[in-house]
């Protein structure tokens, strides 16, 4: 089922080639949604944008569009607007035929992408040894969701997980290691604290010539495949998948590990490739590419380096072969990095030298996908109160904590009793789907500030405010002793009252949205559609008697109060919120 505005736009199409001729075939009509419920629901600007084209004063090209335009099955008649801008209402007839379509469709109505590639999404990719900190979650939780949305779309996602489990720093890591503990023994290591034995392990190699020096030469011995080197750098590396897969477990996101050494083996032919296109110029022993536009605050060219003077590799080589993998091996036409917007140069870095060696094939796009800071309610870096970085884990269970408390409060004030199971998992769901969709709600190119208690509020853009949008419809099926499973699929849809048709429009706008946020990859469209959704309904249900209603108007509208909540249901499972029956 197509879209209406893809409907409407093939219309156009076929009117604009029946006034003009052949020749506008392919002419875009540039509709697009009204800015103002009083002009309609859709606007097109073709006629103004064709003025020059077709040497006709706009209204006169308006005219003769619409004299072509075939949509009387969806619009009222076209309305003709100020310069020349074609205003399009649509029929309640129309609206009633797509809601009955998509009543009992599972997708809502939304179609799968037209070239369903494969995609590739790296994301989360925290670094092996270090705390994950709120700049991997921001990555998890907005590449999650973009994997559902295209996944949904029917998109073939490889999602990777681009670990920084190689490099210099695994040297004194290992040495550390090795002189802690015979290598015997690591069966029944504990580490401890991994991030205490990250910095303990620094202090050593700021302080001590002599350790470092063994550091390097562990560095070394790790590449060309020493075994006890091995053995400690796959130690170091299984404590912290561990750790990691704690926090993708609660925030149920999946990942497939391929971290940067997966790529080691690849880098020397990086290089060679790169100094065969005579795109690489030795820089005090460093080699090195010069690009267009970076330059450093004097002014000075700044180089991307892919190969230090001592002849190791950087992260800027590790992406470059990871690159061409993808292209070449997993077949990628569209290859996403989420990461903080801090990296914003090393892509643009990359991506250019990639495009110069001629290694980004024209069907295949490369994105970065970047996004602003968390902060604490001061407007600073996020902090714990005594002003150490804030644990990840800490951070969501702090926030399941404060749901529970809020559930409790809430029982009590209400005289209900739950059962541990269920105040459990309300907690869960409502803790962890807060931070998610505070995260996803903001434009992710702009810093937010963390706040507990914005995104718990029952009231306003958040997550327990659209859980509680779907419970209360559950709870119009359960008073009303009612199976939405089982309302009747040849129900005639009823579109009388305003707040009924304004509702109706919203539902079925669910793909427009879903299919700009393909192209943008912003999942805060979604939030923001989803919120009004919620709204709207709330403006029905005001207005709307349901279970009061006469038969043939109380089914119409019970169909609008399970179509609400299915589109609830989808758009939260797209962010990866769950949703709950009750809560
Ligand atoms: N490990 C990096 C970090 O923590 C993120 C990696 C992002 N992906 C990439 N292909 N560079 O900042």
């Amino acid at each position: 089922m197509n879209s209406t505005i893809e409907e409407l736009k093939n219309r156009f199409e076929q009117a604009l080639i029946a006034a003009f001729g052949q020749d506008l075939a392919g002419t875009d009509p540039m509709l697009v949604p009204a800015s103002n419920p009083k002009f309609g629901d859709y606007q097109s600007n073709a006629a103004l944008s064709l003025t020059k084209k077709l040497g006709k004063p706009p209204r006169a090209i308006a005219e003769q569009i619409i004299q072509n335009l075939d949509i009387a099955d969806i619009c009222q008649p076209p309305q003709i607007a100020g310069p020349g801008f074609i205003n399009l209402t649509i029929q309640p007839a129309y609206l009633e035929g797509q809601l009955s379509q998509i009543q009992t469709n599972s997708r809502l109505g939304v179609p799968t992408a037209k070239h369903l590639q494969r995609v590739v999404i790296d994301f989360s990719s925290p670094n092996i040894a270090k705390e994950m900190h709120v700049g991997h979650l921001r990555s998890t939780i907005i590449g999650d969701s973009i994997a559902r949305i295209l996944e949904f779309q029917g998109y073939d996602v490889l999602r990777l997980n681009h670990v920084g489990d190689w490099g210099t720093q695994f040297g004194m890591l290992i040495v550390h290691l090795l002189e802690a503990e015979p290598v015997s023994d690591y069966d029944l290591l504990d580490l401890g604290d991994l991030v205490q034995f990250y910095r303990e392990a620094k202090k050593r190699f700021d302080s001590d010539e002599d350790f470092k020096e063994r550091s390097r030469k562990a560095v070394v011995a790790l590449q060309s495949g020493d075994q006890e080197a091995q053995i400690a750098w796959k130690i170091l590396c299984d404590k912290s998948r561990r750790e990691f897969q704690i926090i993708y477990d609660l925030l149920d996101v999946r990942l497939i590990e391929r971290g940067e050494s997966f790529y080691n083996p690849l880098l020397p032919l990086v290089v060679e490739d790169l100094e065969k296109l005579g795109l690489v110029v030795e820089n005090a022993g460093a080699k090195c590419i010069f690009l267009e536009g970076f330059t450093n605050k004097e002014g000075q060219p700044l180089p991307l380096i892919v190969q230090k003077s001592d002849g190791g590799y950087n992260y800027a080589t590790t992406d470059l072969a990871s690159l061409r993998y993808r292209i070449q091996e997993d077949g990628a036409k569209r290859i996403i990095y989420v990461t903080d917007a801090g990296q914003a140069n090393h892509f643009s870095q990359f991506f250019q030298v990639a495009r110069k060696a001629g290694w980004i094939p024209d069907d295949v796009a490369v994105v970065h996908v970047p996004f602003g800071l968390v902060q604490g309610e001061d407007g600073k870096k996020l902090k714990t109160r005594s002003g150490e970085t804030v644990r990840l884990r800490d951070l969501l269970d702090e926030a399941i904590a404060r749901a529970r408390t809020d559930l409790e409060n809430r029982l009590k004030e209400e005289g209900r009793q739950e059962t541990a199971e269920f105040i459990a998992n309300v907690a869960q769901v409502v803790g962890i789907g807060a931070v998610k969709y505070a995260d996803l709600s903001q434009n992710r190119t702009s810093n937010y500030i963390f706040s507990y208690d914005r995104m718990l509020n029952l009231q306003g853009n958040t997550a327990p405010y659209m859980l509680y949008a779907y419970v209360r419809i559950q709870g119009i099926s359960r008073k009303g002793g009612i199976d939405f499973e089982h309302l009747d699929p040849d129900a005639k849809i009823i579109l009388a009252e305003e707040t009924e048709l304004v509702l109706a429009k919203h539902i079925l706008q669910l793909s427009e949205v879903i299919s700009q946020v393909e192209v943008d990859l912003l999942p805060n469209r979604l939030c923001q559609y989803l919120f009004e959704l919620s709204q709207k309904f709330n403006q029905f249900y005001d207005r709307c008697p349901v279970l009061k209603a006469e038969k043939n108007q109380q089914t119409s509208r019970l169909v609008l109060c399970d179509l609400t909540a299915k589109t609830i249901k989808l758009g939260l499972s797209l962010l990866g919120i769950p949703v709950l029956e009750r809560m």
